[in-house]
């Protein structure tokens, strides 16, 4: 690992620390509030996602990065046998009073992804999913990408669903609504760079505390390079426009999901 990617990490794993465990507090409420509403609809929790899934029940699935665990736990009261790897504590507490709360069994390994224990990497889980604000946390994509393949069993999958590069990487976008909101071409698609950036909590905590990270982003070929590179098999790349508002940024990649499966 280079020298690069330590320092990225160190201080993104700082800036995760503990203070998120207040930012979900304030954005979703309690944790037994939030856990009645996902037991009573769990697919809902998982939106888009639920089509790849498929059906979680009996099924044993890591939550690469899954943060406060909502989708962990939605995956878990639909049956399936959930773990978590995140570096947050704070993360780790609100999920783990979620799953208590929801009734079910949620494992959180808190540990760097891309230095598991070797004991972690059982090569047995029939689903690795990582989502939304994953990938420019690495400034190489190859240990990310080894640990995806040595959790997974042979024949299981990984999803991935992420934000689209078109819009992180090259266009920016101001106005709220969709009648006075306006595109501008002016990013950089093929930016190397780490970029200093407010941690995605930051905005709802009450007092400026949190610190930044260090993101870098990728493009769709790096990701889809890596993915392969890694020994998986690429079987989808679904390329998807804004799905929570359909007339607002029309034409516009917003986010990708990819499915590839370990051979
Ligand atoms: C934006 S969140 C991902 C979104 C999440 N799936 C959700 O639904 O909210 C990014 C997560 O990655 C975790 N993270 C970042 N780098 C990591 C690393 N190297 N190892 C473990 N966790 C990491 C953070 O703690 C955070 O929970």
């Amino acid at each position: 690992m280079d020298e690069e990617q330590k320092i990225t990490e160190s201080s993104n794993a700082e800036a995760w620390k503990d203070k998120s465990y207040d930012a979900w507090v304030l954005k979703y409420g309690p944790a037994p509030a939030v856990a009645k509403r996902i037991r009573q609809n769990p697919a809902r929790t998982l939106g888009v996602l639920r089509e790849v899934l498929g059906d979680p029940q009996g099924r044993k699935m890591a939550n690469l990065m899954g943060s406060h665990g909502m989708k962990a736990v939605a995956v878990a009261c639909l049956g399936a046998q959930a773990t978590v790897f995140d570096f947050s504590e704070g993360n780790r507490r609100y999920a783990l009073e979620l799953a208590e709360a929801a009734g079910v069994s949620l494992r959180y390994v808190l540990a760097d992804v891309v230095r598991l224990p070797q004991k972690e990497l059982t090569g047995d889980y029939d689903v690795v999913l990582a989502e939304m604000g994953i990938l420019h946390y690495f400034s190489d994509l190859s240990p990310f990408m080894a640990t995806v393949r040595e959790l997974l069993s042979p024949g299981g999958h990984f999803i991935l669903r992420d934000f689209h590069p078109v819009t992180t990487k090259l266009i920016s976008s101001k106005g709220s609504t969709a009648k006075v909101r306006k595109h501008k071409v002016d990013g950089d698609y093929f930016d190397t760079s780490l970029t200093q950036t407010p941690v995605s909590f930051a905005k709802y905590l009450q007092d400026d505390t949190a610190k930044p990270v260090l993101l870098r982003k990728w493009t769709l070929g790096e990701v889809v390079t890596a993915v392969a590179q890694a020994g998986l098999h690429v079987e989808m790349l679904l390329e998807e426009p804004n799905l929570s508002g359909e007339a607002f940024d029309k034409g516009i990649p917003k986010t990708f999901t990819l499915v590839a499966r370990k051979l």
